[in-house]
């Protein structure tokens, strides 16, 4: 017996401030009409305030009507109080992963916000100084945490949520010099290990749509800003079927 698909409605890099109440309410409400689960691949306020996510639950609310997955990205890290954002959201019934895992319809979804640090062999390695010790050891917790959540599916279909990207490909459009900025190859390895059906990030606001990683796992950009770059009569958003 074949499974039934899900349909999953992916967007990043939605940056809500203060003022931002209204902006993304028919594109979550089409989000909503159009798929089973709506992921929220990070950057979801502007300077990581509550009185920004605030904003943002107030569409989500009216607009959403089913399952809403998140992770947080670096800028809902800016004011130093993203268990505050990681509230307010909770509160309205989001559910935000950082390194948890959640099971919607026999699909299972494991997120980590991610880390950068770099791709392949010019990634960056822990070497000499101790703050460049701990950067490294940042993106190493994260693919930490992102295994962990992996390891406690027991769903045949995995997906992966992320801020930064796991891989090069879709960064591709971004200047070369921040590329480090961008991801982390770290975090392709327990994807590729747990054999991950589909991989979401943003982050990547100039970068390319679709990549995939080593051993061929489709990797989607869904920040908005790439999504209109490629395909400007499209709302900014995509669905795919896992
Ligand atoms: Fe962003
Ligand atoms: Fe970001």
């Amino acid at each position: 017996m074949t499974q039934q698909k899900l349909r999953v409605a992916a967007i990043a890099d939605i940056h809500y401030g203060k003022h931002s109440r209204g902006i993304l309410h028919d594109t979550f409400a089409a989000c909503s009409q159009r798929a089973d689960v709506l992921l929220l691949c990070g950057d979801l306020t502007d300077y990581g305030l509550a009185e920004e996510a605030e904003e943002l639950i107030v569409d989500l609310r009216s607009a959403v009507h089913v399952p809403i997955l998140a992770v947080l990205g670096n800028h809902d890290f800016e004011s130093g109080q993203p268990e505050l954002v990681r509230k307010v959201l909770e509160q309205a019934g989001v559910t935000v992963l950082d390194g948890e895992c959640v099971e919607i319809e026999g699909v299972g979804f494991a997120g980590v916000c991610g880390f950068g640090g770099g791709f392949g062999r010019r990634m960056l390695n822990a070497w000499g100084e101790p703050l460049v010790k701990k950067f490294v050891q940042e993106a190493i917790d994260h693919a930490v945490r992102l295994e962990q959540a992996l390891i406690k599916l027991q769903t045949d279909r995995r997906v992966a949520l992320l801020h930064y990207a796991p891989i090069r490909e879709t960064c591709e459009g971004e200047s070369p010099e921040i590329y480090p900025f961008l991801g982390s190859t770290r975090l392709e390895e327990p994807i590729n290990r747990f054999r991950v059906s589909a991989v979401f990030h943003g982050h990547a606001h100039n970068g390319a749509l679709n990549g995939a990683t080593a051993t061929g796992i489709p990797v989607y950009n869904v920040s908005m800003h790439a999504v209109q770059k490629h395909a400007p009569n499209e709302p900014p958003f995509r669905i795919v079927e896992v």
